[in-house]
């Protein structure tokens, strides 16, 4: 008997770890939540769309929307299995709305010239259109029918969602979730709007910023609940009184609301996803709670919680994707100064705070240690790489010891290896100041460890002289994979050891 028991045991254990090895390699199976990036671009130091995809790449997001159809940042995502919603902005609604030859046009344009090379997986017509531009409430539905018809027409219309975002302001009522209700003077948009919605398998997209709820209802929203902060105490949590369901955030209660605002309408088979949300890190005087601190707090609660999949207390079942607001700081936005603190990084790829996450599988990994690095960029012209290089151990007098034949780092015998080890130790001997990491645009700053195997970065030693890693001659890239090989075949020791007992 205990030997059965021990061998179903070892299965199952062996069956996950099987499982896991192949969620490596999709990282994003199709019903599983994921956390992206919305990528606002009116940033002074904006990167290059290469640095861009791949900062996204050394950071493990897997999952962008754009605000509008950028052909350098599509271009470059081509080949790099990061999932994009590309938006198109309001002023173009019109035209779109109003002619389906338009809209054949925009998909072609802007869709088809990069799909699939670049992994398209939506378009979000206009942003917060019935809340900003209402007037163009009417051709907003005609809008995302004639580019739905216009991705049917190549057999996309499954694989690429038509959707437009939301405000928050649109659901009256959030609170208690029960009685939300869609601004009724908004429904001869909204019932088509959500019949097209559930006819096409789209989510509600809406933008989430449980800071203004906060702002907006001080003295009645605590912080905490704003914050997503394990409450101190169970009598904190909100209570719907209509349904019982206990609150214990903002967030999910907005969620809800959207559920049951959709669910008044009769309809009960859209999915919500948040297409924002995020908390300032800085604000001017009328603003105190757009702080550092409060958005470290907002976003890491925020990552943890989607990554437990608890889903919301309506439905627990199903954790929405959210889109975090930002990647970079927007510093040429003005007025108020939040609108330019909204990103979790500077444009030169610095992180504007640090976050407490851990267990993410590397999402972010960076922000949980105040450590920096520099690297080389990925797809990189070479020359000038071999040129920087050059000179980091050269003029620059970086310690290029460990690049030389059998040390630790010679392997991976490339100029871009090579070339990164140089530039870190260069930039950690200048005392890790921003300018020390440019190397003719080549070089970026990151705060993922770039060690492999039995070579450990300046960065590293500096930061933890006595933390060696496994050895291997994997690189970087395919750490993760070589490690869960690695597992998966001391599980198959194991399976085989348990049957033999
Ligand atoms: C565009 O609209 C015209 C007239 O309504 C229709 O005949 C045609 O099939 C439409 N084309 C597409 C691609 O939807
Ligand atoms: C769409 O699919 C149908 C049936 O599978 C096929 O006949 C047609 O050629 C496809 N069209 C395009 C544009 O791929
Ligand atoms: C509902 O929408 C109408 C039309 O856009 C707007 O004038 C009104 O202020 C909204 N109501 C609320 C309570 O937001
Ligand atoms: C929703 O369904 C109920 C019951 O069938 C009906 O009375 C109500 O009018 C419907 N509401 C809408 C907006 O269609
Ligand atoms: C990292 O540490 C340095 C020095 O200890 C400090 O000046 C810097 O502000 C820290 N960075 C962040 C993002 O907290
Ligand atoms: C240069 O790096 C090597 C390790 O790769 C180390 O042993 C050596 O002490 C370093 N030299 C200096 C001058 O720091
Ligand atoms: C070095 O790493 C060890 C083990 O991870 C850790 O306990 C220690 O605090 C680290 N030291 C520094 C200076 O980061
Ligand atoms: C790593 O390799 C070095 C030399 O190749 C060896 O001395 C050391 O014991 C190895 N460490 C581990 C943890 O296997």
């Amino acid at each position: 008997m205990m030997k059965m028991k021990l061998v179903y045991f070892v299965f199952f254990i062996f069956i996950v770890s099987i499982t896991s090895l192949f969620t490596f390699s999709s990282p994003a199976a199709p019903d599983e939540p994921y956390l992206g990036f919305n990528i606002g671009t009116e940033a002074s130091n904006f990167p290059s769309p290469e640095a861009l995809v791949s900062f996204l790449q050394l950071q493990k997001i897997s999952h962008v929307r754009l605000y509008d159809p950028d052909p350098g940042v599509l271009k470059a995502l081509a080949r790099s299995r990061i999932r994009v919603v590309v938006g198109i902005p309001n002023d173009q609604l019109l035209a779109i709305g109003t002619s389906n030859v338009t809209a054949v046009a925009w998909v072609k344009n802007n869709v088809l010239a990069y799909y699939p090379q670049t992994v398209i997986t939506g378009i979000s017509v206009g942003d917060e259109v019935l809340t900003t531009v209402p007037v163009w409430g009417p051709v907003l539905v005609p809008a995302m029918q004639f580019l739905y018809g216009a991705l049917a027409a190549q057999n996309l219309s499954s694989i690429i969602k038509v959707s437009t975002p939301h405000a928050a302001s649109l659901i009256l009522d959030m609170f208690p979730p029960s009685q939300a209700f869609f601004n009724q003077s908004l429904n001869s948009v909204m019932l088509p709007l959500l019949g097209f919605l559930s006819r096409t398998g789209s989510p509600l997209m809406v933008n989430f910023y449980p800071y203004y709820v906060f702002m907006e209802n001080r003295g009645v929203v605590p912080l905490e609940t704003s914050l997503l902060r394990p409450l101190s105490s169970p009598s904190k949590e909100m209570v719907d009184p209509n349904t019982m369901l206990h609150y214990t955030n903002v967030l999910d209660a907005m969620i809800d609301a959207a559920y049951f605002a959709m669910k008044n309408l009769n309809f009960t088979d859209i999915k919500v996803l948040v297409t924002e949300t995020g908390w300032p890190s800085k604000g001017d005087s009328s603003e105190p709670y757009a702080t550092a601190d409060n958005a470290v707090q907002y976003n890491s609660n925020l990552i943890k919680h989607v990554f437990d999949r608890t889903g919301t207390p309506l439905h627990p079942e199903v954790t929405p994707s959210v889109y975090l607001y930002e990647l970079f700081n927007e510093d040429m936005r003005t007025m108020p100064l939040s609108e330019a603190n909204w990103g979790f990084f500077y444009g030169n790829f610095t992180p504007v705070y640090l976050l407490h996450i851990s267990g993410t599988d590397g999402f972010l990994a960076s922000n949980t240690a105040n450590q920096t690095y520099c690297v080389a960029m990925e797809g990189v012209d070479k020359k000038t790489l071999q040129t920087a290089l050059d000179w980091a151990c050269g003029p620059g007098q970086a310690n290029c010891t460990g690049i030389q034949p059998g040390e630790s780092c010679f392997q991976p015998n490339d100029i871009r290896s090579h070339a990164s080890y140089a530039f870190d130790s260069y930039y950690q001997k200048e005392g890790k100041r921003d300018v020390s990491c440019n190397f003719n645009g080549v070089a970026m700053i990151t705060t993922t460890d770039p060690s492999y195997g039995g070579c450990i970065f300046p960065g590293r030693l500096k930061g933890n002289a006595t933390q060696p890693t496994v050895n291997s001659t994997a690189n970087s890239g395919t750490h993760d994979q070589t490690s869960r090989l690695a597992s998966y075949h001391f599980l198959l020791l194991l399976l085989i050891v348990a049957i033999g007992l």
